[in-house]
């Protein structure tokens, strides 16, 4: 006896009005599919089969191994749809979640939960149902006079009296595996949308004889399906109150959680402290006691701890503890700074590599170049890393001293302890304690004012 799980994931997702297939669109920064996937997961299944239909290639690309794949090739219905799985899982005994690839919010414990409850209730199948203050676009569920389920009737089917029903089907369900795909070959296309339900699965086994049960979720936000853009706008505030509800509560400060914004799969230490209007997106890791300022954002980037950025931008880096970045500063991919370095205003670092204690306080592009430790750059340095046609590598050694407005032609190789005098365009390399100046003379020409014209 196993445990299975089917997810729906092949319908283009017509209401979304978008080239994106439905089951792809994300929330919180993970496609919603994904969100599904990883839930399931966590309870432990045997097998795990995703129903592929429109954007195949995109949903198997994403899912990888974590799921087997059956292809619907027509979209003809949800009960059409789990029917693909039936090569794969048709002749198993056990027991089989189907969920849909648009349903983000539902958790594991939800998931388990119903599970647990089917078994224990002996029931051929069980609906996971909730109670919504607008039902409307949903599944009602039908109960008979001693309150047990009937049937479930799409809303395009429903009747005035059915319309009032607030109870409603969720998609999730939690069938024994025989029973299902024995009953989904009884399933017809009769209805308003000529297409074969999952649902119609309930009434078949209820008229057979069989029991069937319903388990109706606590938390009605859970249930949210997302087929249009204004349920994608609710997925996505709901899913981002339930991730900075973790965060606070793991210790995190979050000044104004309403306006902050972070994905699924970020981890954030302890005692940091984040201002509104932040952005955490992709897989950033950032450590504890850190300040991340108002306006930041910070994209797949790996943060240590003691860290301070200010309204700044960071993607694709990895920043060791005790850095200090911005106010406007912008850490392209990439980039690595080492422990105790100082990034100030305006300074743009790309695909190099910075040196611990190393200092760039203002107005600074660093572009493909590795920095050693504990140098000082000077305001208005530039690495002159592009041709106009080739990207060139420099190096700029430890303990050196780089002079304000200094171009430093790409590729070149400043010495260790080297010194580079304010103004210099450096296209030869600087030997190690060399200082370089590379700027025409000063020539003061005495009493030259007082005769120009407008001063005789
Ligand atoms: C479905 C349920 C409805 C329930 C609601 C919950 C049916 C007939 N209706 O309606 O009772 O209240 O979910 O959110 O099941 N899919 C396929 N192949 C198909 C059709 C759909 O794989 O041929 C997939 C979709 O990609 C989607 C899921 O099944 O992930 C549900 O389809 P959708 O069209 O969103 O159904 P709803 O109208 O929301
Ligand atoms: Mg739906």
């Amino acid at each position: 006896m196993g445990n299975y799980a089917i997810i729906l994931a092949a319908g283009k997702g017509t209401r979304m009005k978008s080239s994106l297939y439905k089951v792809m669109h994300k929330v919180c920064g993970k496609a919603m599919v994904e969100h599904v996937i990883s839930h399931v997961e966590k309870v432990g299944m045997d097998n795990i089969v995703t129903i592929v239909g429109c954007g195949a290639d995109a949903v198997q690309e994403l899912l990888q191994e974590r799921s087997e794949y059956a292809l619907q090739t027509e979209q003809l219905g949800t009960g059409h749809a789990v029917k693909q799985a039936k090569s794969l899982l048709g002749d198993k005994k056990g027991t089989t979640l189907v969920i849909c690839g648009d349903t983000p919010l539902i958790t594991e414990e939800t998931i388990q939960s119903v599970m647990t409850h089917h078994q224990e209730s002996g029931a051929k199948a069980t609906i996971l149902t909730a109670y919504a203050n607008n039902p409307s676009g949903y599944g009602r569920v039908v109960r008979n006079q001693e309150g047990f389920v009937e049937k479930i009737v799409e809303h395009k089917d429903a009747n005035q009296e059915e319309l009032l029903i607030q109870e409603i089907n969720t998609g999730t369900y939690v069938f024994d595996n025989e029973a299902l795909f024995e009953t989904l070959e009884k399933v017809t296309n009769d209805n308003a949308q000529g297409e074969y339900y999952l649902p119609d699965v309930i009434e078949i086994l209820k008229q057979e004889g069989h029991t069937v049960s319903a388990f109706q979720m606590k938390d009605i936000e859970e249930s949210l399906g997302v087929n249009d853009r204004v349920a994608l706008a609710q997925a996505e505030r709901l899913m981002r109150q339930r991730i900075n509800t973790y965060h606070m509560q793991q210790g995190v400060s979050l000044i104004d959680p309403s306006s902050t914004y972070i994905d699924s799969d970020v981890v954030i230490g302890e005692d940091t402290i984040i201002e509104p209007n932040v952005l955490i997106k992709g897989k950033s890791i950032i450590g504890k006691q850190c300040f991340i300022g108002m306006g930041s954002e910070i994209v797949d980037t790996i943060i240590g701890n003691q860290v301070n950025v200010r309204s700044s931008c960071l993607e694709q880096s990895t920043i060791d503890s005790g850095v200090d970045i911005g106010p406007m500063a912008h850490i392209r991919p990439n980039s690595v700074l080492g422990s105790h370095v100082h990034v100030g205003n305006f300074v743009e670092i790309k695909n190099s590599i910075i040196g611990s204690e190393t200092k760039m306080g203002h107005l600074t592009y660093i572009g493909d170049a590795v920095l050693g430790e504990r140098i000082n750059v000077g305001c208005g340095t530039i690495v002159v890393n592009y041709d106009g046609k080739n990207k060139h590598r420099s190096t700029i050694g430890s303990d050196s001293f780089i002079g304000c407005n200094a171009n430093l032609v790409s590729p070149v190789h400043i010495g260790n302890g080297a010194f580079i005098a304010a103004g210099s365009t450096i296209t030869q390399d600087v030997p190690d304690d060399a200082l370089a100046i590379a700027r025409s003379r000063q020539e003061n020409k005495l009493h030259y004012v007082e005769k120009l014209p407008h001063k005789k």
